[in-house]
Formats: C-alpha cells, structure tokens, sequence
C-alpha cells in the first residue's frame, strides 16, 4: 500500500467542480506542502472561479497548477499521472435528471474516463518495483450511494448488491466496477469511496437545494418531483471531502467505504427547512411530475468508515444555513452558473411540468403559514393536491 503522506503530489480529476474543489481548497489551505494539480475539462458544471480562493492566495497558489482536459484523452492523463503520488477521480457527469435526457456523456466521462486513469495508473504501476518511480500511485475513485438504487428499508452496507436505476447511476456503478476489477486483476492501489447526497457552498444550481435556494430568492416556483417525500440522507460538503481525504491516507487497498450524511430527510423537510430560513412562503413550492424511476431513499450504514476513525462534524441545521448565507452573499457566482445553456436546459426539464403543474397543485393558504416553521404543511395530501379546494 502506498497511500499519499504530506507533501504529496495529487491529480485531482473534476476538480473544478462543487465536492473537487472543496477538496482542493480545504487540502491546500491546511498548508502541509501538498502539491495539487487539477485536471477539469470546464463542462457547463466545471468553474474554474471555483478555485478563485486558492490561486488568490501566494503560499497556495505556488503549490497548485490547472489542466483543462478531459480525463478519457490518454495524451493528456498519462503525462499527469506519470507526476502523482494519487489520483483522486471526482470528474463525473452528475446530474441524475441530465443523464434521463441524454446519457451519453455520462458513458463517456464515467466508464472511457475512467478506463483512461486506470489505463495509466496501471502503466505506473508497472513502472514502480523497477525503479522508474519513487512508489506506485494510488486511486481513488469517487463514487455514490446512489449504485446501490433505492432502499426501501435498513441501510446499505459495503458488500449489498448494486442495483442502479439511473443511467447517472449505472454509469458510476460501471466506473467503480471497472476500478475495482484493475485492483483485483493487475495489483493496483485501488480505494472507493461511496457518498450520499452532498450540499453546500459552490454547488451548481440544477440540483435541489441550491435550485430551490435560488429560485426562492427570485421568488420564482419551486418544482418538486411527484409526492416530495422521496429521502436523501443530507452530507455536507466539507465532510464529503474530508471523508474522501481520510480513506486516501487510510483506506485499505481494494476497500470501498460508505460515506453517509448527518439527516435523513423527506425532500418536503428539506425544502420547508430552506424556506424558513430564507423567509419564503411554502406557495412557491408546486408538486410537478414526478423524475422516470425516481428512487425513493438513499440510506447508508457508516460503520465502516467511522472504524477508520472518520466522523462527520457538521449537523444538517447548520449547514443549511451556512450554504444558504454563502448562496445569499454570492450572487454574482450562482447568477453566472445559471447563464448559457441553463434557460435551454431548464425549459427542457420544467416548462411543461410548471405548466401543467400550476393547473392542478395552487397550495392552500394554511400551507404559506408553514414558512415560518420546520413542519411540511399538513394540508397538501401526498401527491401534491391540496386536500381541500381553496374557493
Ligand atoms: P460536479 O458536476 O459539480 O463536478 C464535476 C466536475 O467534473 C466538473 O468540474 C466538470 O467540469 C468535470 N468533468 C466532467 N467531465 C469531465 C471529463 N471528461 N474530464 C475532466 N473533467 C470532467 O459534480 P460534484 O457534485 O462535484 O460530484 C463530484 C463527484 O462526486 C462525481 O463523481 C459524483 O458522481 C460524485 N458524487 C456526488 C454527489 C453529490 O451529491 N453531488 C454525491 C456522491 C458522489
Ligand atoms: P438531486 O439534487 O438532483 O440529487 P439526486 O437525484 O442525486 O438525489 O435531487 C435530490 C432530490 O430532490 C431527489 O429526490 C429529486 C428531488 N428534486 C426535486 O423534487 N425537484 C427538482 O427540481 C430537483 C432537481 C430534485
């Protein structure tokens, strides 16, 4: 085993991205001499302002360098990962909705990329036990909970059958495999990292929290997918990466670990929680139709990882609170994040669902009464009709 000490050299992949950067910003402001080079092809969710903390700053900024490339060309990973110590591999397309629109690119990133890093990990490997490098690299393949499809009761552990629904989530089920299978088959330091759904500072506006968060901002609607009672076990950003650190300096080779939340949540929860704490009326909220094979509940056991000696240290509360505050003092970020292709992309996901929605989900006056408190609004049935006809 040759997990990475300080002063090591990381390729971090996808690093541009919301939990990557994180990654890279927490690392490098700990200032133990670790040197990070980001490979990140700058898709619609890469940002390169991201990193803006990092590069802003003399001492860190000597110790990082940016690639943009993409991780399935071979020409500009070998090169890379020939300098690393570890690879760690955050780049993915990630959004469940996008890859039920086209998952092509999801194959593309999620499998062939993922061939590539292991491709030339394994050439540095090879290259170790005959001198030609100081040790052999070690990956780590991030990936999520999400492989495990939806879990109607208990908790996945590790050794649980995969049964993604998605293609998201098939994509990054077919990416560990492969890691997984170049540990087993030609000695690579390979680890694993599963993580449940992760918010927080940075995180692009398509997904839910920040899509809610700054749509209530505009007061515009918020669409919520079918009864809004599917759960999502709630992982705050900074933990996600600090996980994810911890099982590179820790982990046992070929050893997956899940990474779960602090809040296993109702999305009806989470989103009466952000409108109390932005002052929003629960009337923004319209019940649309539902996401094709949307998964009910993601929740898993983290007994593994916390025998590593990792816990989380932010409750749900908080950071919901710390990511709306960073959403309110960055508008310019999250405004810029919406430009571009978003108007395409949001028509295609949510004209016709707001369309129809509105026909049918007007909610209550009583239920408005809500944004004030924690509660869902007990008179929207499941479903999303009001349970008594507003006059
Ligand atoms: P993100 O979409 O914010 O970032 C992905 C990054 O990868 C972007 O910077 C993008 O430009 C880059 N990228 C995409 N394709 C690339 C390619 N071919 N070559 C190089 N770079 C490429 O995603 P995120 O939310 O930060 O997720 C990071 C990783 O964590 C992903 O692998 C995702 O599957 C996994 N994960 C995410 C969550 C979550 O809730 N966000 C939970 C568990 C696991
Ligand atoms: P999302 O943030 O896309 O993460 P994931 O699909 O990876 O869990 O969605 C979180 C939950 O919120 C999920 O149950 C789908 C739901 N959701 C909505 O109800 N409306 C939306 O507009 C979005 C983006 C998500």
């Amino acid at each position: 085993m040759s997990a990475p000490g300080p002063a090591s050299r990381l390729l971090i992949t996808g690093g541009a991205g919301f939990i990557g950067s994180c990654y890279v910003r927490d690392v490098l402001a700990r200032r133990d001499g670790t040197r990070i080079t980001v490979l990140d092809k700058l898709t619609y969710a890469g940002n390169r302002a991201n990193l803006a903390p990092v590069e802003a700053d003399s001492e860190q900024a000597a110790r990082f360098s940016f690639v943009r490339g993409d991780i399935a060309d071979p020409e500009v990973v070998g090169p890379l990962v020939a300098e690393a110590d570890a690879v760690v591999n955050f780049a993915a397309e990630s959004h469940v909705d996008r890859s039920i629109l086209d998952p092509t690119a999801f194959l593309r990133t999620g499998v062939d990329g993922v061939h590539v890093l292991l491709e030339a990990v394994r050439r540095e490997t090879e290259r170790a036990p005959a001198g030609g490098r100081r040790a052999e690299p070690r990956f780590l393949q991030v990936s999520t909970d999400e492989v495990y499809g939806s879990v109607a009761a208990g908790f996945s552990r590790e050794g649980d059958p995969l049964a993604p629904r998605s293609p998201y989530a098939a994509a990054k089920a077919a990416g560990e495999l492969l890691a997984r299978s170049y540990h087993v088959t030609y000695g690579l330091d390979v680890v694993i990292t599963r993580g449940a759904n992760t918010y927080g500072p940075y995180h692009h506006p398509e997904k839910l929290i920040p899509l809610f968060v700054t749509n209530a901002l505009d007061d515009r609607a918020l669409p919520l997918y079918g009864d809004g009672m599917q759960v999502r076990d709630w992982l705050y950003v900074a933990d996600h990466a600090g996980a994810i650190d911890h099982v590179l300096r820790r982990g046992n080779a070929g050893e997956v670990y899940n990474v779960p939340g602090a809040a296993e949540l109702p999305n009806r929860d989470v989103v009466a929680q952000l409108l109390a704490r932005l002052g929003k009326p629960w009337s923004l909220v319209r019940f649309v139709e539902d996401r094709p094979g949307h998964d009910r509940r993601y929740a898993m056991d983290g007994a593994k990882l916390a025998s590593l000696g990792w816990t989380n240290q932010v409750a749900f509360a908080d950071g919901l609170a710390a990511t709306i505050d960073w959403f309110r003092a960055n508008e310019a970020w999250w405004r810029a994040a919406r430009s571009g292709e978003w108007d395409a992309y949001y028509d295609r996901q949510y004209a016709g669902r707001l369309a129809s929605a509105d026909a049918v989900a007007e909610v209550s006056p009583g239920a408005q009464a809500a944004a004030g408190a924690e509660a869902v609004p007990a008179d929207v049935a499941p479903g999303g009709q009001p349970a008594e006809t507003e006059a």
